[in-house]
Order: C-alpha cells, then structure tokens, then sequence
C-alpha cells in the first residue's frame, strides 16, 4: 500500500524504507521569487511564497509565484512529476506553498514585462503549507482590486500582499535603516522620551489616557518629543535623534493621521546652518541608496515673506510658475468696483499657451472652485482674457481704465492671449485662494508636463513668531519656546506680528515634510514670548515649569527639526495617501477597520478607571 506524504512524494506505508523525507521548510528556500534570471537556468531551487495568478491550459498548469520580492513563473506538467501536477491542478490563489523545480529558459519566449521573466521554473514536488479561502479582492497593484479601499482596510494583511504595498514598506525600512546609520555614524545618540506625558493646553489636541492609580488624573498621549528633546540639551546629550510615534487628535487628511512617526532632531550649540546640514545629508543619502537619485549638495531657501508674496503659501510647489502677482497698487482707482477699496488684489497670468483650454465655462468652474469654503472662500473670481490687439475681455475688460490695464498687464507680464485671474480680498483671504487656484491649476492644465526636477527641495525660514487665533489672539506659529530673531526681540511688545523667528520647514514638491527652530535658551526673552501670548507667570509655571526650572541650570543654546517620516515615506514612493505606508491606518474618521476600534469600554473597565459615561451624542457611522 502506498501512502501519499505531504510532499507528494509516494512511499510504502511501513517496512523497509526508514529514510524520512524532509519537508521542503526544512530544506529552506534557495532563492526568492524575485530573484532568478538566465545565469541560474539548469539550477535546482526551491522557493516558498502564495499563488499569485494561476493558468489551466490542460496538460499544463502555469502559476506565478509571489513573495515580497517578486514573483516567478512556475511550470506545472505531468511529466514533470505525477504527484506535483496532481497537487498542482489543486492549488488556487493565496494558498501558501513550497516548490522544488529547475530552472529553465525561456529564450525568446521571455517575459520581458517579469524581472525574472527570462526563467520559469518545472516543478518537480509542491508542498502546501496552507489552503487559503477565495480573499474578498483580488490581490493586485492599483485599482485592479475592484475593491474599495474600506475592505482593503478591513483586510489588511491581504491588502499588504499587494505587490505595490510590499514595495512602499521595504521604502520605508530602508528609511529608517538609512536615519539610524547616517545619524548614529554623524554623532547623534538615539534616546528614547516618554509617549504618555504631563498635559499641556494649547499646540494639537491630544488624546488623554485616565490613570488609574490616580483617580480623575490623566496623561497625555505626546504630540511629539520636543520639550523632553530640549531636556536632553540641558542634560548635555549635544546631538539626539528618534524614530518616534506621535499622536495628535485632529481633523485626518491624505496627509495626517492622529499616529504618525516624526525622525526627531535636536542638536546643542545649532545654528540654522549646522541643521540645514544633516538634514540635507540625510536627505540625498535617503535619495541616493533608496532611489538612486542624486539631488542637489545644497536645497535652495526663501523666507516666508517671499513664499506668501510669490506663491500664497508656506510650502510652495516650486515645479511650475504661475506665480501671484500683487497689483493691489495699480487697481487701487480702477474704475472696477471690485477692485476699488480692496485691501488685497492679486493675480495669477495664464500664459497664452496654456490659455486656450480655459473656455467660459471652465473659468465658471474655477469661480465656484474659489468660492469653496475649503478653497478660502473668496467673493469671486474677476478674469479676462487678453486679445490679439492687447484688448481686455469681460466685466474687468470694460470697467479697469486703461492705464490701469497697461500697469496690470506690465506688472503681470501678461500678453495677447493669456488669461488674467483676480482676486480681491483681505491679504490673507487673497493669498489662500489664490494658492488653491494655483494648484488647481497646475493639475487642470498639466503644468508640470515636461518638468525635469521632479524632486524640489526648499528651506522656508524666517516664519512669522506669532499667528492670531479665531478670537484674534496672538498664539505661537511654532511653538513658545522658539526663538525670535535677535533684532527682532523688542519687537516682541510693541509690535508682536512683525516679528520673525528662527524658524524653517522643509518642503517639498509642496509637502511639508519637517520643521523645526532654534529654541529660546534666555530667560529674559522667554518672558517676553510668554507677555506677547498673555500668559501670566502663573500659568507659564503651570504649563512648562519644569522646563522653566530646568532651563535654570545652564542650558546650551540649541535647536533642532522634526521630519514627518510618513510624508517623506508617501513622498518616496509616489503614493496618494499616507494610509499606503502606515501599515494599519486609521480611516479619515479615526476608525481601524480591521479591529473596529475605537470600541466602546465596559462599565467594570470605566469603574476601574474612576470613569462613568455621558450621554453619547447619536453618530452617523455611516
Ligand atoms: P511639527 O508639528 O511641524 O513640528 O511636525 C513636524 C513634521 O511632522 C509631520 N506631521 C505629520 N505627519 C502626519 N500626520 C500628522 N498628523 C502630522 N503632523 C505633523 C510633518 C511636520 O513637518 N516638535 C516640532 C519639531 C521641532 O520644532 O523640532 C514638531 O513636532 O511632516
Ligand atoms: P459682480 O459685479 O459681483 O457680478 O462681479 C463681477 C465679477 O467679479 C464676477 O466675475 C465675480 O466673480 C468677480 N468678483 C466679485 N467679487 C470679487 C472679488 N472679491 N474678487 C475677485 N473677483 C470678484
């Protein structure tokens, strides 16, 4: 009687054969499924991974082989071996398994869409390590799912197996890989700060965690590192970095998520300059051995004043033109009602060449598009367009007094054909829009065809120390401890929105992918930062106290920045949406659709934690 074994391989029952024969696991895989090519033809291999794609052609089975690193053809054929054809005939998508074959070219039969297209391998015994059942979508690159991207949340371990998710995960190994090395190797010391942290108002909400050996007290979950990171300075650690998780409760966008992992930067005795270093050299090292791209020794810097005048915003897509223009001055007695009064009227210029798609309707579109309360909501959008004879279409056309259009159209560089775009507003209202129109633009007209550097690269420094708040309170743009420009410090009374601070982000393709300052270390300016919020001495105590104590014993001047890894990561890798490199996600509602949490707590858990429920207001969780 013969038995059928595992590996398919046919053997007496018992008697006079005692060899075991060894499971293809413990013979160990010889090669990935990435890894084959022509030089390796006559080779006997084994390689482990899931069906990928399976083709029935009768008297041979072809199935493509997938494991994170590629995926090879194998050949199924009766010839090949009885038992590994039968099993073969069996397998279907997703089963796990082993194989053991040879390799074989394919010569001009090469797959020259396959990396390992020029080989296919003929199986001589097949091993299944596990069934699996038909998945919910099938495992493919971009949308050949069919699925949605909630079920590919809810299963996304199967989500991951995606050839294109495997990808953008090994990227972001290797950004980290690449951090740790460039960092350590330049002197930083990696140090660990506490996730669950003491609760100071003010900067992003943060979640709270109840303690529950002190009744009604809570933590909070960090937003980041940055007050312990200044506490390292003062602890004489000179150079500090960590890859580490922060959590902010905010509204969630393509680009936030409320866990995200900063690379957490601070150094002693910084200047801007002795920042900008590192963090360039990390950045061409990242380029360099993850994309094999060269970028440039230095990145190019603007202050904020000039990236809001030039293109309306603080991290500027610099891959195209189409920059605002302020004519504010030359409208000022137009004849144009819009215009006339306007605290801010600025422009975009659509050169002629690109011109010619904006029909009557398409700038139609892009009014409602500016009214938009996402696009800034502006009041609407003045426009004409410029004829052969220099000659202004339209409303504006026939209201602006000629030498107002000459100074507009000067200022503006505008010429026959071109397209003038307008808005009139507050200044702050104005370069929002304007932004938002401008990059509108830059996909409706495919502005970025025929751009050569794809990476752009920019330090914006020189931000504004303080914003105002909706109740028209001055609240730090940064955060407290960032220090002002020297000669700006007296302007920290008198005149609080004029100063400057010592602080830059880094952006790129117009992503802002980290920022960060050089931090106040005097006392006496601390104080004035603290009088320009209206935070009394008591409050300041209260909030940042042991800072303030600690900043007592002689801290260094320092200073340092926080790239968002997620971004640099979603950035790398070209993907749309952070939630392609986190491995599990949140969903733009908060939700993780594999776990279902948040989940709601049982009442012996709130008892514990001293906690009772409210009223829940009724959600819409659909
Ligand atoms: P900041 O708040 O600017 O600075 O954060 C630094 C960088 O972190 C990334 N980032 C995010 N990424 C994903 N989801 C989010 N919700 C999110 N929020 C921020 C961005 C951002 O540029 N302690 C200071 C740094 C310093 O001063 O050293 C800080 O956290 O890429
Ligand atoms: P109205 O006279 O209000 O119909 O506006 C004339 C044109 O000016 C229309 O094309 C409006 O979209 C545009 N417009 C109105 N208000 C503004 C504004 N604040 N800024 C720019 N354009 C505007």
């Amino acid at each position: 009687m013969a038995r059928k074994r595992r590996t398919g391989v046919l053997r007496p029952a018992s008697g006079w054969l005692t060899l075991r024969v060894m499971s293809l696991l413990e013979v160990g895989r010889t090669h990935t499924c990435g890894e084959l090519r022509r030089e390796h033809a006559g080779a006997s291999v084994v390689l482990f991974g899931w069906v990928h794609r399976r083709r029935d052609l009768g008297a041979r089975i072809f199935v493509q082989l997938r494991d994170r690193d590629g995926i090879t053809q194998l050949d199924f054929a009766a010839e090949l071996g009885e038992e590994a054809y039968k099993l073969g005939d069996s397998l279907r998508s997703e089963d796990c398994i082993a194989i053991r074959g040879k390799v074989a070219d394919r010569g001009t039969n090469a797959n020259t869409d396959m990396v390992t297209g020029e080989i296919e391998i003929k199986v001589s015994e097949v091993e299944v390590f596990s069934k699996s059942q038909t998945p919910p979508f099938v495992i493919a690159d971009d949308d050949r799912t069919g699925a949605t991207e909630n079920l590919r949340l809810q299963y996304r371990y199967l989500d991951l197996r995606r050839p294109v998710m495997q990808r953008n995960f090994r990227v972001r190994s290797q950004i980290g890989y690449y951090t740790r090395k460039l960092l350590t190797e330049g002197g930083f010391y990696e140090l660990e700060t506490p996730a669950m942290v003491k609760y100071t108002p003010g900067g992003a909400r943060n979640f709270l965690v109840p303690s529950r050996i002190h009744p009604g007290q809570f933590y909070a979950l960090a937003e980041s590192p940055q007050i312990y990171k200044q506490l390292f300075m003062v602890s004489g650690f000179d150079k500090y970095f960590q890859i580490t998780r922060c959590f902010r409760d905010e509204d969630l966008r393509n680009d936030r998520q409320p866990e995200f992992t900063q690379i957490d930067v601070e150094m002693s005795f910084a200047t801007p300059e002795r920042i900008f270093e590192p963090m360039t050299a990390l950045m061409r090292t990242l380029w360099k051995e993850i994309l094999d791209v060269e970028l440039a020794e230095t990145f190019p810097r603007m202050s904020w004043d000039e990236a809001m005048a030039r293109y309306g915003s603080d991290k500027p897509d610099v891959r195209f033109g189409l920059e605002l223009q302020a004519v504010t001055e030359h409208v000022r007695d137009s004849g144009f009602k819009v215009f006339d009064g306007a605290e801010c009227v600025s422009g975009l210029c659509v050169p002629a060449d690109k011109a010619g798609s904006l029909s009557r309707g398409a700038i139609d579109k892009l009014t409602e598009f500016v009214k938009q309360r996402e696009s800034g909501g502006a009041k609407g959008l003045a426009w004409t367009r410029i004829g052969e004879d220099g000659s202004w279409s339209g409303a504006v056309g026939k209201n602006v007094k000629p030498e107002a259009q000459k100074a507009v159209a000067e200022a503006m560089g505008a010429g026959p054909g071109c397209v003038l775009l307008f808005i009139a507003d507050a200044w702050e209202t104005t370069h929002t829009v304007l932004c938002n129109l401008r990059l509108k633009l830059r996909d409706q007209l495919d502005l970025l065809a025929g751009n050569d550097k794809p990476w752009q690269f920019l330090w914006i420094t020189d931000f504004p120390m303080f914003e105002k708040n909706e109740a028209g309170q001055f609240v730090a743009a940064h955060h407290p401890f960032t220090s002002p420009h020297d000669e700006h410090v007296d302007l920290l009374v008198s005149d609080p929105g004029a100063v400057r601070a010592k602080a830059y982000d880094l952006v790129l393709n117009g992503n802002e992918i980290g920022g960060g300052s050089i931090r106040i270390h005097n006392s006496d300016v601390q104080a004035k930062v603290f009088t320009a919020l209206g935070l009394s001495d008591e409050e300041a105590q209260f909030k940042f106290g042991f800072l303030l104590e600690a900043f007592k014993y002689g801290p260094p001047p320092h200073g340092g920045i926080a790239l968002g890894l997620d971004r640099v990561a979603m950035l790398m890798t070209g993907a749309e949406s952070l939630r392609d490199v986190i491995a599990f996600p949140k969903t733009q509602r908060g939700q993780d659709l594999m776990t279902g949490a948040p989940t709601i707590a049982d009442e012996p858990q709130l008892a514990d934690l001293y906690l009772t429920h409210r009223d829940i207001p009724v959600k819409d969780n659909s």
